[in-house]
């Protein structure tokens, strides 16, 4: 018993320090005053390596002028592969960990997420990793099916929640197993005022806290009391709150939906609903996410590294949409917000109104290179 309560007493030591970290955080990256902004290109595993290629080929082809300047610097970044995380033990090997911190923005295809019963040791995910050592607190979705009338903007808590100590769960005994879920006041206020202030800046009029507060009090209560406390600061927009399960539900309420516009969860509410909402655009393959914190971003994939595909031999077929949509979101946040619109437009063409070539993930479907080629072509 003395050894479980040592343990837990270095869990909240380690907790408290996040606090303390995120109490002297500085000023957040201001990229319009940077002369060189390092891109960092991160294959990752499965079918990652094959549509991080394009994306970044799209990337490489809007900022060629400001590549040849130096403004921009790509460089890719290898060995955040499966092999070499279990050779090393390691959810992000020490190596290339200082290749990321090198890197002001990383693009990162999807990584394989070891479980137990893989052939891989059940190190923790490389996101989930990413996400904590670099400090990406908000993961932020966006979903938009615009004949629906759908245009969501979810900011997902990232760094806290049930995912922060979830490798760090306790087998007490045979019988009782014990994992933890964390809530920070400093946590959940940059989360909820990063919403609000997205609410403020594109005019969104509503924002909408996802939580179980009313079974999970003490974690999703103070989340959700901390959301309602900084709705006040920004009385223009409305703020009410729904619970997890209703609100999985309300999603697929073709009445309702469209009058949901930005919301803000914990980490894993917010990673279950992001999935259903994007299977409402057309699959997890189309759904892009960007990982901020106050210093670095990275930006990603909501969908994993599809083994299967390369396992049949088909992942030239997958979508790179995702990366693509990842793309868009990373212009944006180093100020190229012109090419990003341009971007995104040139897709919402290619994707909802032209539709001339599809991917189906097969091959009765173009390649995912065929597909950037017709994108690049519509720029
Ligand atoms: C996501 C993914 C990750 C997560 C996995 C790969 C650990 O599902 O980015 O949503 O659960 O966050
Ligand atoms: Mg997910």
């Amino acid at each position: 018993m003395r050894e479980i309560l040592s343990k837990i007493q270095d869990l909240i030591e380690e907790q408290r320090a996040r606090v303390e970290g995120m109490k002297s955080q500085g000023a957040p990256a201001d990229y319009s005053k940077m002369d060189r902004i390092v891109i960092g290109v991160c294959g990752g595993d499965g079918i990652g390596p094959y549509i991080t290629e394009q994306a970044a080929r799209v990337l490489e082809r809007l900022l060629a002028e400001e590549a040849a300047s130096g403004r921009i610097v790509f460089r890719n970044i290898e060995g955040l592969t499966i092999e070499n995380r279990a050779a090393q033990g390691k959810a992000i090997p020490d190596g290339v960990m200082d290749e990321l911190k090198s890197c002001g923005v990383i693009l990162k295809g999807p990584t394989t997420t070891p479980r137990a019963g893989d052939p891989w040791p059940n190190v923790e995910s490389a996101n989930v990793a990413m996400r904590k050592a670099l400090d990406l607190y908000a993961n932020v979705r966006p979903v938009k099916v615009p004949d629906q009338g759908i245009d969501w903007m979810f900011f997902r808590e990232n760094t806290e929640g049930a995912y922060t100590l979830g490798s760090k769960g306790l087998n007490i005994d045979g019988d009782i197993a014990l994992d933890f879920t964390v809530t920070t006041t400093q946590g959940t206020e940059r989360i909820a005022r990063l919403a609000f202030e997205y609410a403020r800046k594109t005019g969104k009029k509503r924002v909408t806290a996802v939580t179980k507060a009313n079974v999970v009090k003490t974690t999703d209560g103070k989340f959700l009391s901390i959301c309602k406390s900084i709705s006040g600061e920004y009385p223009e927009i409305e703020f009410d709150d729904w619970y997890i399960d209703i609100m999985a539900a309300k999603l697929l309420d073709v009445k309702r939906r469209s009058d949901f516009q930005v919301m803000v969860l914990p980490n894993l509410y917010g990673d279950i609903l992001t999935d259903e909402a994007a299977e409402l655009q057309g699959g997890v393959g189309t759904a892009g996410s960007a990982n901020i914190g106050g210093k670095y971003a990275m930006f990603e994939a909501i969908h994993g590294s599809a083994p299967r595909m390369v396992s049949e031999g088909r992942a030239q077929y997958a979508d790179p949409c995702s990366m693509l949509r990842a793309s868009v979101m990373l212009l944006e946040h180093i100020g190229f917000t012109d090419k990003a619109a341009a971007l995104a437009r040139a897709m919402d063409y290619c994707m909802f109104t032209e539709k001339r070539v599809r991917i189906t993930g097969r091959a009765d479907g173009v390649t995912g290179r065929e597909y950037c080629d017709y994108i690049l072509s519509n720029l």
